[in-house]
């Protein structure tokens, strides 16, 4: 069969957003988004990492709404260290938006930025020209964000800026980057935010905490595994598009074992797609899992190296258990021969190494393939 043009290899997309077409439900949470920029109110979007996230925000400016009537711009927090650093890519993002000819763009932005400089290099590997960006002042970063945020507060059209694992912002040097950014935001009425991050105490800090500057500046929206009503048929129209097809259960089986987390799902429903089976049995999806797990066993005996006896034994526990409610019932303890008066403790160290995480007083493993192989081998 012919591929068509821009089709991927494999449906089950592991790295970035692809298109509409090959990305699972989100319905609700899109139209969520969609209606908080049209109401111009800032949103928070929380999950543990590998929920999608990322992928839920190019969705939603990929979306025929977003497209047609907003400007949408995304920087990625999580590589900057320093203010300066945060300002260069916020001004590459918007920058590199304002023209499709290269040369235009650093026309362009010379007119517009007086502390902004575009100057075009050499990707090394591709030899591509690529822009950089140098600010006029490296000790001010601040009056090009101030240049920045003026030019889009003008714009005709309205803008929306998605800052992804923006929880980094506080690690910064510069103390008052919150309080800085705050200021600029209350102030700008053509411009919505959607602040992103996996680190959701951190995150959850920012915006709940009556003395940080963000203090109920932004609605929460917290993203859960996408519900199995919606992966099951998805994942049944893409076998069968590759000619494959896989049952009910094993599908069932697949979203129980990894508790539905997307990247785990992605990843071995990206292998499944490339076996030789062509009927995708419950035996078939265990020993490709069981492949999974083996490929990193190494890793996992490595955590077991890290972690004290206790805190390996808690965490085997806690997998088999697969949602942990009562760490200090006698039940739990007694099954697995804990000490009760060690477990708070325990629990705590392993959220601190994010082993395990919480949500509403439940513990459950974060790597769910190490939760999976946690159960099988001990
Ligand atoms: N709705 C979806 N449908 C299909 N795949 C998805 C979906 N959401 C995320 N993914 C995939 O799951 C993985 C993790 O998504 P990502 O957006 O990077 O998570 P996060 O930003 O929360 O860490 C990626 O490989 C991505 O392609
Ligand atoms: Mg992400």
């Amino acid at each position: 069969m012919k591929k068509a043009k821009n089709q991927p290899n494999n449906p089950f997309i592991l790295a970035g957003y692809h298109s509409a077409k090959y990305f699972c439900d989100r319905e609700k949470e899109t139209q969520r988004i969609l209606d908080a920029i049209y109401n111009h109110r800032n949103l928070v979007l929380l999950s543990l990492r590998r929920m999608g996230k990322t992928d839920l925000i190019e969705h939603v400016f990929n979306s025929p709404k977003a497209k047609s009537e907003y400007n949408c711009f995304y920087v990625d927090a999580y590589p900057t260290s320093n203010l300066s650093e945060f300002v260069k890519l916020l001004s590459k993002a918007i920058i590199g938006k304002l023209d499709s000819k290269i040369e235009n763009i650093v026309k362009k932005a010379t007119a517009l930025f007086k502390s902004i400089h575009p100057i075009v290099s050499f990707n090394e590997i591709t030899g591509n020209p690529e822009i950089e960006i140098a600010l006029r002042n490296e000790n001010h970063p601040e009056n090009s964000l101030d240049e920045l945020f003026s030019y889009l507060q003008q714009k005709e059209t309205p803008v929306v800026i998605a800052i992804d694992e923006f929880q980094q912002i506080a690690q910064y040097p510069e103390k008052n980057t919150e309080a800085l950014l705050r200021t600029h935001i209350q102030h700008m009425t053509n411009v919505v935010f959607i602040f992103s991050g996996s680190q959701r105490h951190l995150l959850m800090n920012m915006f709940t905490a009556y003395n940080r500057p963000f203090y109920q500046s932004a609605e929460l929206l917290f993203l859960q595994a996408i519900p199995l009503q919606s992966y099951a048929p998805f994942v049944k129209k893409k076998m069968k598009e590759g000619n494959k097809e896989i049952l009910p259960e094993t599908i069932e089986y697949l979203y129980t074992e990894l508790a539905g987390h997307t990247w785990y799902m992605q990843y071995t429903l990206n292998k499944l797609y490339t076996s030789s089976a062509t009927v995708i049995t419950l035996l078939e999806l265990k020993r490709q899992l069981d492949e999974i797990v083996k490929e990193s066993e190494a890793l996992y005996f490595d955590y077991r190296n890290l972690l004290t006896a206790t805190q390996w034994v808690l965490l085997q526990s806690i997998a088999k258990e697969r949602e942990l409610k009562e760490p200090t019932a006698q039940s739990f303890t007694q099954k697995y021969t804990l000490v009760p008066g060690s477990i708070q403790r325990t629990l705590k160290a392993l959220k601190e190494k994010e082993m395990i995480y919480e949500e509403n007083g439940i513990y459950s493993v974060y790597n769910q393939f190490l939760a999976y192989w946690l159960r099988e081998k001990f």
